[in-house]
């Protein structure tokens, strides 16, 4: 996952990439790319080299990226060259290092940390959440249902994802809105100042949990990490925290932004949001086309051998993204992959990446968005962008609405 937007100093471009690799394509930050994220990187393939080299920003180290889902299917199950140490999608001190878990341990060491989470997240263990999730999704409801309009973002969009990322920690749900305003200041804020005071609020907040659950153990994932041994060893503070702190920022954004760029399309889309009505049956495929069409972020690596992909030669050391939400959009892969097809045959998308690394919350996330859906179409199936509404995007490595109002 690339990360919030943080001033970086602009490298020049390595002697080894050839000039006609370089695309200054300015995914996650170009006004282009901002004005409609998804088309423009369906359009990528259409534009830029399959490898291309990104010369970066001041937001954004320079890196290859991997536009064809093959390529990133190659990158993201090769950890003996691609590595994800350091590319974690939150800048720290350089002298005050410490590791986002488990996104930037290699394996085989990442298979102990994972061990720790993973049947917390199985299918069936997900499924048990399915009751209060529902009644949750309905409980939001019941406070807009009635007014005509609201910001989906900000009652809807977010406030779900957080109440039911409390329940998988085992953290009290009276938490919602300051979860909500710590994941907005941490990864949207425009001042910096924000930013760093919100991190210093999480920090004592997550501290002090870690303490409270190593003192009384539950069944929830927070104390599954703070009491877990990986390969028997138990973690240092440092390395508990940021296996905590890497949840909470992988759990939270990821979910507001796939919610709300499908809102905006289905109140754009009626005719789409009577098909789903009318097929109840095929939800799960719909949430799959839509994951496809709608991934929000991407997979970032650092190459710790040289390595040829496409008789592309890249070296020790570069950076390469994968970028996810264009390789969902290959046409050698989903053909007329720009169009929203409930009935495509299925082949595995990669919105949440492949390999090792892939997503931990994936059966959750999926979940929740067949929960929003079935739950909302059946209490507001008719709504519109409120009449003169235009979107805008967060710049930054997940790809989203900042805003959805919504009318009916
Ligand atoms: C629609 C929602 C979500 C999307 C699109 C998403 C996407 C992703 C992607 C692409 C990765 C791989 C990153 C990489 O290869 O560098 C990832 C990893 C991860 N995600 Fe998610 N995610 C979502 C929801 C969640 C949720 C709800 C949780 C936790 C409850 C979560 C926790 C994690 C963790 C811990 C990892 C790191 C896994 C590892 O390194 O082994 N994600 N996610």
């Amino acid at each position: 996952m690339a990360g919030p937007q943080t001033a970086t100093e602009r490298k020049p471009i390595p002697d080894h990439v050839p000039p006609e690799l370089v695309y200054d394509a300015q995914v996650t930050d170009g006004a282009e790319f901002l004005l409609a994220p998804h088309k423009y990187m369906a359009e990528l393939h259409d534009k830029a080299p399959p490898i291309y080299y990104d010369p970066g920003s001041e937001h954004r180290p320079g890196a290859w990226q991997l536009l064809k889902y093959e390529d990133a299917y190659f990158a993201l199950r090769r950890p003996e060259y691609f590595t994800t140490f350091g590319t974690g999608p939150f800048p720290r001190d350089p002298n005050d290092y410490w590791r986002i878990l488990p996104l930037e341990v290699d394996p085989p060491d990442h298979r102990k940390y994972r061990a720790l989470v993973d049947p917390l997240v199985t299918p069936k263990a997900i499924m048990a959440m399915e009751g209060r999730i529902r009644v949750l999704a309905n409980d939001l409801l019941d406070n807009i249902v009635d007014k005509g309009e609201c910001e989906f973002a900000k009652d809807f969009g977010r406030q779900l994802p957080v109440g039911v990322f409390l329940d998988l920690m085992g953290l009290p749900r009276n938490m919602m809105d300051e979860f909500v305003r710590w994941a907005m200041g941490l990864l949207h804020a425009q001042d910096k100042q924000i930013a760093i005071q919100v991190m210093g609020e999480v920090t004592v907040y997550l501290n002090k949990v870690i303490a409270e659950k190593r003192a009384n153990p539950d069944e929830f994932l927070v104390s599954a990490i703070v009491n877990g041994k990986p390969g028997g060893e138990p973690m240092s503070d440092r390395e508990t925290f940021g296996f905590v702190f890497f949840v909470f920022i992988a759990g939270l954004d990821t979910v507001f932004a796939t919610l709300n760029n499908m809102w905006v399309w289905l109140a754009e889309n009626p005719d789409r949001r009577q098909e789903i009505i009318d097929n109840p049956d095929n939800i799960n495929n719909v949430v799959e086309e839509l994951l496809r069409v709608f991934t929000v972020t991407f997979s970032g690596r650092t190459l710790t051998q040289d390595c040829e992909i496409r008789g592309v030669q890249m070296k020790k050391g570069d950076k390469v993204t994968s970028v996810l939400p264009a390789c969902n959009y290959d046409e050698e892969i989903f053909p007329n992959a720009r169009e929203v097809n409930f009935n495509r045959p299925r082949k595995p998308i990669l919105a949440f990446a492949g390999g090792v690394h892939s997503c931990m919350g994936a059966h959750l996330a999926r979940l929740e968005i067949k929960i929003c859906l079935q739950e909302w179409l059946k209490r507001i199936p008719d709504f519109t962008l409120t009449p003169g509404t235009k979107i805008e995007y967060y710049p930054g490595g997940v790809v989203g609405p900042k805003s959805v109002p919504l009318s009916w």
